[in-house]
């Protein structure tokens, strides 16, 4: 297994390196510095466990006070195809009625788990003010719209890996993004 593993990361191209990638939530947590008060409590969720990486370096540029807080979903279990609905692991969250709340996600593919993860928080808690950042926009896999308010990068409907993003619950730890050739 580990032997696979190695032998796909040597075959992985770049599609974003870790200083486009840095650049760019620079940019995108000056967007967000600007949309919400510095004075007001950001409450920033990250959806687990793609989204960690991205959610972490974006919270250090931030200027508000922030409470980080996780949510865990999964959608795609060992394939590389969305299964089309989304199974809530942990929605375990504090009170969120009257804040200012930010999701964050890795990626938004058919905007299945986006639609569901924006539903529900409006719904059962009734924040103030919510917005949605993702680093990837597979904006041409979409089945279910979704309002980004913060995007990364627009990509094509390829499977990436790295950044936060898995294989099979591997290449998370890269500090770029990849996908295999076909
Ligand atoms: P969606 O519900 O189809 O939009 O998929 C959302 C989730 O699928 C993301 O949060 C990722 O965890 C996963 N996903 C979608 N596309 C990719 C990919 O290219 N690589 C790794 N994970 C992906």
């Amino acid at each position: 297994m580990l032997a696979m593993l190695n032998k796909k990361e040597t075959e992985l191209l770049e599609l974003f390196s870790e200083e486009a990638i840095q650049k760019r939530i620079r940019e995108i947590a000056e967007e967000i510095n600007a949309v919400f008060p510095k004075d007001e409590e950001l409450v920033v969720i990250a959806v687990l466990a793609g989204s960690i990486l991205f959610a972490s370096d974006l919270i250090k540029r931030l200027h508000m006070p922030i409470q980080f807080e996780f949510v865990r979903l999964s959608s795609y279990g060992h394939d590389q195809k969305s299964c089309g609905n989304v199974k809530p692991v942990d929605l375990t969250l504090p009170g969120l009625e009257g804040k200012n709340v930010l999701i964050v996600e890795d990626i938004v593919d058919t905007g299945i788990t986006a639609n569901f993860m924006i539903d529900y928080i409006k719904m059962q808690h009734k924040p103030e003010k919510i917005k949605f950042a993702a680093l990837l926009d597979k904006c041409c896999a979409r089945q279910k719209h979704v309002d980004i308010d913060f995007r990364g990068f627009e990509i094509d409907d390829k499977f990436v890996v790295g950044y936060g993003l898995d294989y099979m619950g591997y290449f998370r730890n890269l500090p770029y993004i990849g996908y295999f050739p076909q």
